[in-house]
């Protein structure tokens, strides 16, 4: 898998690029890339936003900068690349939209800054629009890299034991329900005990006490 990341700050993600199964993705041969929007601007001095039609306050970056971009890193033929822009207002981002980008051989996700990036956008250039939650941070960078997260620890490698995946939160595995909860040793600490059927070796108990505590937890 190709990941492409446009934004105005790649050095954000250095960071990133070092975690453990961020690294293990990349040395199977998967690709985290970055694109910065400064590099290809059409406009003079770097220039990627302009002021509100309609007026108001701060800037709005630019269609024709991210268009630009777009348009360097893949030429005209962009319909082998899932392009989705990140904002607030979006489609919340969540375990089955991470297994479905994960599916996709080539995934660009654009970072705005500002006002945020004009709506043509997503009306025209992108496929996705998407929102990690119901807040407003300073940029797409971190959003970005919860998508990458979320993606990249589905991809091949990623983990060490490919079998935690299987049975995390969220996942068929357990119907779309929260992970049930884990505990290790000591067995007692402070007074506070773990729950006695997790030291009974019935696997059968265990296996549904689990699932039981997994369906609870979903209807919190
Ligand atoms: C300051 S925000 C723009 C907020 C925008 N004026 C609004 O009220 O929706 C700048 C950029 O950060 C990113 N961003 C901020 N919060 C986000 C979120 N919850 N999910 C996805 N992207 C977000 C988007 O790329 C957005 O264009």
């Amino acid at each position: 898998m190709i990941l492409d990341v446009f934004t105005l700050f790649p050095e954000h993600f250095e960071w990133f690029g070092r975690q453990r199964h961020v690294s293990n993705v990349l040395a199977q041969g998967s690709e985290l890339r970055f694109h910065n929007y400064r590099d290809t601007t059409p406009l003079s001095a770097g220039q990627v936003d302009d002021a509100p039609y309609g007026g108001g306050a701060g800037m709005v970056m630019r269609v024709d900068v991210v268009d630009a971009a777009l348009e360097a890193a893949y030429g005209a033929n962009r319909s082998a690349v899932r392009i989705a822009a990140l904002a607030p207002s979006g489609r919340q981002f969540d375990e089955a939209l991470a297994a479905e980008l994960a599916q996709e051989p080539r995934l660009a996700l654009l970072c705005g800054r500002y006002e945020g990036i004009d709506e043509r956008v997503v009306e025209h250039l992108a496929d996705d629009s998407i929102s990690i939650g119901r807040y407003v941070l300073a940029g797409g960078e971190l959003p970005a890299m919860v998508v990458c997260d979320a993606v990249m620890r589905k991809l091949p490698g990623a983990l060490g034991d490919a079998e935690s995946a299987v049975e995390d939160s969220f996942t068929d595995a357990l119907a779309g329900a929260p992970e049930y909860p884990h505990y290790t040793r000591p067995a007692t600490y402070r007074g506070w005990g773990v729950p006695e059927v997790l030291l009974s070796g019935d696997h059968g108990r265990v296996r549904d006490w689990r699932m039981e505590q997994s369906r609870s937890r979903a209807q919190h």
